[in-house]
């Protein structure tokens, strides 16, 4: 039996659990990089295409790689009339995140290949779920406003269709390039809650829809990415710069959490942040309604200083995808379209060199004792 004199870590804390080349996160300096890349750099000069190939070969793609791999994602854009019926028949008041993860499982089982298991399979199912995910996405939109889902429009890049398909509108270039930015950005993210899921659950070698499915699920969390669900809450029961203080004050009062605030690696400001917090300054402006970007502005400032805790990446993603026209509680399944990729990357790194991921647990419960048939029981 495990003693108090083995080391545990509550939430597997500062624990490493795997090697890894996908990423590596310097939460000391905010450094951020993608097989060695650093995310301003991906950020300013790539796209979530290049970006795809990169997380999923290691390697930034030569031209015509990247042709043959944007085309490849195009192939697999459309998704089954079946799973759009599945979405159709699901009811209205559903968790976007949960109509998310119900369909990607049923992708699996109208996949004929879904049990085939090697780094080739699972390579091209990667590639096919990076691309559906985002139809998904607009999907789950439509369908929850009562619309008819629109087909993908295979001229446009990845985050061009998804505005396209969520509005019925060709997107501005502006719109496509923050599209493009949240999609490259929330794209890799080392060992976090739902990508080790994913591990978890790939190592037990069974499929990869299935590690999709519980990564899904575990994003959908309010601790992980749901949070930036919870920063639009927010920032409306707030409403005003004006009450930013009180607000602050009656969180801290009843011991809450501040949405949006803290990194379980980062001890500095988390490095996406400021391209999302700049991107929502340049659409408060352009959309004349400055008063979102401008409440968490202040948040940032109060709460930073109440508490010593930097925003993450949630934070200013909430106000940008809002003046976007993404509704509140659509936000975390654009983070999972985009972190689909990072979740393949990581089921390929894990099975290509697999071990069963089967922790212990320091027991703290009774020593053994006698069963005491029912009847005898006080
Ligand atoms: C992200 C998060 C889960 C990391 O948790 P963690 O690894 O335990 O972080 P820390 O070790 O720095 O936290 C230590 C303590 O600081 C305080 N703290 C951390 N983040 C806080 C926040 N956003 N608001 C208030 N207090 C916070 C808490 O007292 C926490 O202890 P607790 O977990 O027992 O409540 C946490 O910061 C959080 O809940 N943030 C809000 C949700 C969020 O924005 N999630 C998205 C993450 S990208």
């Amino acid at each position: 039996m495990e003693t108090k004199s083995h080391v545990s870590s509550k939430g597997l804390k500062n624990v490493i659990a795997a090697e890894s080349s996908i990423s590596h996160i310097d939460g000391e300096t905010g450094l951020l990089i993608y097989r060695g890349y650093h995310i301003d750099e991906l950020a300013a000069h790539s796209t979530f295409e290049e970006t795809c190939y990169l997380l999923l070969n290691g390697e930034l793609p030569s031209g015509s790689q990247l042709v043959e791999f944007t085309a490849r994602l195009k192939q697999y854009r459309e998704i089954p009339e079946a799973i759009l019926e599945g979405l159709q028949a699901m009811p209205r008041d559903t968790h976007p995140m949960s109509m998310m993860r119900s369909a990607v499982s049923d992708l699996g089982v109208l996949d004929p290949g879904e049990g085939e298991h090697s780094i080739e399979a699972f390579t091209e199912r990667s590639i096919k779920l990076t691309a559906q995910l985002t139809t998904l996405l607009a999907a789950i939109k439509r369908i929850r406003e009562g619309n008819e889902p629109i087909a993908p429009d295979l001229s446009l890049s990845q985050a061009a269709d998804c505005l396209y398909m969520m509005n019925g509108e060709k997107p501005s270039a502006d719109a496509e390039k923050a599209m493009d930015l949240i999609l490259i950005l929330h794209a890799e993210h080392g060992l976090n809650a739902s990508t080790f899921a994913a591990r978890v659950i790939a190592a037990t070698l069974t499929d990869l829809y299935s590690a999709v499915t519980g990564a899904v699920g575990c994003l959908k969390g309010p601790l992980h990415g749901g949070a930036n669900t919870a920063v639009l809450e927010t920032l409306k029961e707030v409403g005003s710069v004006e009450n930013v203080s009180a607000w602050v004050d009656s969180v801290r009062a009843r011991k809450g959490k501040f949405m949006g605030f803290g990194h379980a690696v980062y001890q500095t400001q988390d490095p996406r942040a400021k391209h999302l917090s700049e991107l929502s300054r340049r659409l408060a402006a352009e959309t004349g309604e400055p008063k979102w970007y401008e409440i968490s502005v202040e948040m940032e400032k109060q709460v930073t200083a109440a508490i010593n805790k930097n925003c993450n990446v949630d934070f200013y993603s909430a106000s940008l995808q809002h003046y976007m026209g993404i509704p509140g509680d659509l936000f975390t399944c654009v983070f999972a379209a985009s972190r689909i990729i990072g979740w393949c990357a990581h089921v390929i790194e894990q099975i290509s060199d697999n071990k069963i991921i089967r922790p212990r647990a320091l027991y703290n419960g009774y020593d053994e004792r006698k069963y005491v048939p029912v009847d005898q029981r006080g």
